[in-house]
């Protein structure tokens, strides 16, 4: 559970994406495309789950990308090489699905970039056709551009502010592909608006999607039902029964508002922690 390797991959002024390499050789020899951990930055905290981005099975790491934005991301983000995580566990949920679709479009947007990418290279490994859309708010958050680009058979940047790449979202990209020609999957991580708008159109157009939900997690092993989620009729636990779910089942407006239950706690102890 040793950091072995840090790297700041982009910021700006108010934002900031790290990855990082954490020596676990029984992850990293277990985890697949889509899976995570759960991790716990010290001994009084909180658990927080995070995708694994990559393994190196000869050193026994993994690598995970993670974006500050409150206590427990930014208190990682302090943590410097040869300092130990306190717990770390997986790896969690169930591994994407792998096998030829045809031609699939992989979207990523903020730090779901990160987590698009193992599945990305699995997909382009099992014989698929991928266009991969990235998108960030400006250019210096943008991430991964290089390496999903070699993965991919066309690659499309968007920037909110217009800094990079076509000024505009992901999804503007995405309606204009669909509009083009017929796709087998489309596979999206990111906000939650990005993910309601990826489904509301790809339903319109009749294309199987997958998106990865950031449900907020507590034990990562279906015991707490905190991360529970309504998947058309049904209610299913995100960690256990997901990460990734149909997105054309998927209630957007349930999930976003339980994500920010806890928004006002969270700035209040942010504020009294860190300077
Ligand atoms: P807070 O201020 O506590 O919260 C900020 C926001 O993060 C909240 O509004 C909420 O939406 C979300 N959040 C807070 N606590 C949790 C929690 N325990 N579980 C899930 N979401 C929470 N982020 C990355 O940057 N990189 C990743 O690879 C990544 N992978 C994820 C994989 C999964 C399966 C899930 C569910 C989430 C993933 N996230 C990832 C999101 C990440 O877990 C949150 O950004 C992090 O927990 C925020 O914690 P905080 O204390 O820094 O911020
Ligand atoms: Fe506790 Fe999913 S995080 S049940
Ligand atoms: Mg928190």
């Amino acid at each position: 559970m040793k950091l072995i390797h840090k790297e700041i991959l982009s910021q700006d002024k108010d934002a900031k994406i790290i990855k990082i390499t954490v020596l676990s050789p029984e992850i990293a020899q277990k985890v697949k495309p889509g899976q995570f951990v759960v991790l716990m930055v010290a001994e009084r905290g909180e658990r927080i789950p995070l995708t694994v981005v990559e393994r190196n099975l000869e050193e026994g790491t993994i690598t995970l990308i993670f974006q500050e934005v409150g206590l427990t991301t930014r208190l990682l983000g302090q943590l410097n090489v040869g300092a130990s995580l306190f717990a770390l566990v997986g790896p969690l949920g169930h591994p994407t699905e792998i096998k030829k679709y045809g031609k699939i479009i992989l979207i990523g947007g903020g730090v779901g970039i990160a987590e698009i990418y193992p599945v990305a290279q699995a997909f382009k490994e099992a014989g698929n056709y991928i266009e991969t859309i990235i998108g960030s708010r400006t250019q210096a958050l943008l991430i991964l551009e290089k390496e999903l680009r070699g993965v991919s058979d066309v690659l499309y940047v968007t920037t909110d502010d217009g800094s990079y790449g076509r000024k505009g979202f992901t999804t503007d990209v995405l309606e204009e592909l669909l509009r083009k020609e017929k796709f087998d999957l489309v596979y999206a991580v990111g906000p939650i608006p990005m993910m309601k708008k990826v489904s509301f159109l790809t339903k319109e157009f009749g294309v199987k999607t997958i998106v990865s939900l950031n449900a907020i997690m507590l034990d990562g092993t279906g015991m707490c039902g905190c991360c529970r989620v309504e998947i058309g009729a049904k209610t299913q636990f995100s960690c256990v029964d997901g990460p990734e779910f149909d997105g054309h089942l998927v209630d957007w407006d349930g999930l976003a508002k339980r994500n920010s239950i806890y928004t006002e706690q969270e700035k209040h102890i942010c504020k009294l922690l860190i300077k």
